[in-house]
């Protein structure tokens, strides 16, 4: 009764949609545990097809899996539904799709405070995507949320919304000089949206147990990733939910004793999009060339992701912190052509080293990278299917990261593509 999570290591963008993409026709469920249309997973399947989803689960390119949105998902239900459509234009089929009742609601009025408050913060924004994604949490753990299943009640909707308008609209309008929302006019446009959602809705936390229970594989698939975890990441510069492996089992309600692996992605160097502190950030031409050579552009933005060497000290905090067992290192073929590949092994904080994360924001803001330089390579690595046949430099490159994290590498990517692998080790195997 396996259940599998799969996040990100760093600050997002990993890869994680092409390794779930990767897995998708193993495994009987792909869920979505957190985060909403932040997200931004880019999948490029065997026939060159490139998709980028950003609420669907992207189990949805293999024609197999259940996809399952759990309870711990943000929901636009209008971006889902031109995604629903997108999808269904190319040919995909979503009916296999299931939200659950239980997941949140991201209102208009979510929208208009994310984008007016980042304004308001100037300096200080957190740089969010303009999604509505904190305030949608802000509004569930404040028990003023609306969720998923209130599309199927009409007068609950109505009631609910009237009742967090109240406060919202003098928000907007006093605090914000905005347009005050119309809760008519909000009602309406969201019983459309639940006509069409209706037949999606579902209780989905039996569903996957009875699944397990069968010996079924679920996987549960991260956004975002460990270092923008409320919790466990750069605070206040992080996403509103836990992408981390226990938001696994908060987001769909599959319990911890059903977890067997937990597969942490992370890319061969580091990158990151929005605000925030990050020790190994490269403002130079090796910067650039990483961003130009990787293609760093956010999925969702369009914003350029900052890049920057790899950190160690972060990829064995995720480790230890998700409990990874199998790294996945994507993006290895960006690296070749450079004399030196450094990695990150420790800070220097104030004159003193630190190998482990620090205890203090102030600390971590003040974290200058202690580098390691390994020996770079010059080959193209993109038809590299093996370990062996990597170059001599990439393959100490690897173990190095090995060591470093105390956990295996077991797939490197070297390329967008599914089969752009080297697998070490089967990811749902031994
Ligand atoms: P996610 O949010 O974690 O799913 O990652 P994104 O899709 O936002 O960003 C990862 C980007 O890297 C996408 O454009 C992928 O197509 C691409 N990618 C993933 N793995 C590899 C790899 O091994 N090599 C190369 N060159 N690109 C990759
Ligand atoms: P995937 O799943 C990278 C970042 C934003 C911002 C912060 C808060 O594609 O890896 P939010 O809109 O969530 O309130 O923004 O989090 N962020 C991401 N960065 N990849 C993502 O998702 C992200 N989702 C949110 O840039 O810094
Ligand atoms: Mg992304």
């Amino acid at each position: 009764m396996p259940a599998i999570v799969l996040l990100g290591a760093q600050w997002g963008d990993e890869g994680k949609g092409k390794v779930t993409d990767l897995l998708g026709e193993r495994v009987d469920y792909v869920v979505r545990y957190s985060g909403g249309n932040n997200a931004g997973h880019t999948v490029i399947t065997p026939d060159g097809q490139k998709y980028a989803l950003h609420l669907m689960p992207s189990g949805a390119l293999s024609p197999t899996a259940m996809i399952v949105i759990g309870n711990g998902v943000v929901v636009d239900p209008k971006v889902l539904l031109a995604e629903i459509d997108g999808l269904n234009e190319r040919g995909v089929d979503t009916s296999r799709l299931r939200i659950s009742g239980d997941a949140h609601l991201i209102m208009p009025h979510h929208r208009a405070l994310d984008r007016v408050v980042e304004r308001y913060l100037g300096s200080a924004r957190i740089g969010t995507t303009g999604r509505g994604i904190g305030p949608a949490y802000g509004d569930k753990v404040a028990r003023m949320g609306i969720r998923v299943q209130d599309l199927l009640d009409p007068g609950i909707l109505r009631q609910k919304l009237e009742l967090v308008l109240r406060e919202k609209n003098q928000m907007l309008f006093k605090v914000y000089n905005r347009k005050a929302l119309d809760v008519d006019a909000v009602v309406a446009e969201y019983l459309e949206y639940a006509e069409r959602l209706r037949p999606y809705i579902a209780e989905t936390r039996a569903m996957l147990w009875d699944a397990l229970d069968r010996g079924e594989t679920v996987l549960m698939e991260g956004a975002q990733a460990t270092m923008l975890d409320m919790d466990h990441g750069t605070y206040p510069f992080v996403t509103s939910s836990n992408p981390t492996s226990g938001g696994a089992c908060v987001g769909t309600g599959v319990p911890p004793t059903s977890i067997t692996r937990v597969i942490g992605v992370s890319k061969a160097y580091t990158t990151r999009v929005g605000s925030g502190p990050f020790p190994t950030e490269l403002f130079d031409d090796a910067g650039q060339h990483l961003r130009k050579i990787g293609g760093e552009y956010g999925v969702t933005t369009g914003r350029e992701r900052r890049c920057g060497w790899f950190d160690a000290v972060v990829a064995r905090y995720a480790a230890r912190l998700n409990g990874i067992t199998d790294l996945v290192v994507t993006k290895l073929d960006v690296l070749s052509g450079f004399e030196k590949v450094p990695i990150c092994v420790a800070y220097e904080i104030d004159g003193r080293r630190v190998d482990d994360m620090p205890m203090s924001q102030t600390a971590f803001h003040h974290a200058r990278p202690v580098y390691e330089e390994l020996d770079g390579w010059w080959e193209d690595i993109g038809k590299v299917r093996s370990f062996e046949e990597l170059p001599a430099a990439a393959q100490r490159y690897v173990e190095r990261i090995e060591q470093l994290c105390g956990t295996r590498v077991s797939v490197i990517g070297v390329g967008p593509g599914r089969e752009e692998n080297v697998v070490r080790h089967d990811l749902l195997g031994g």
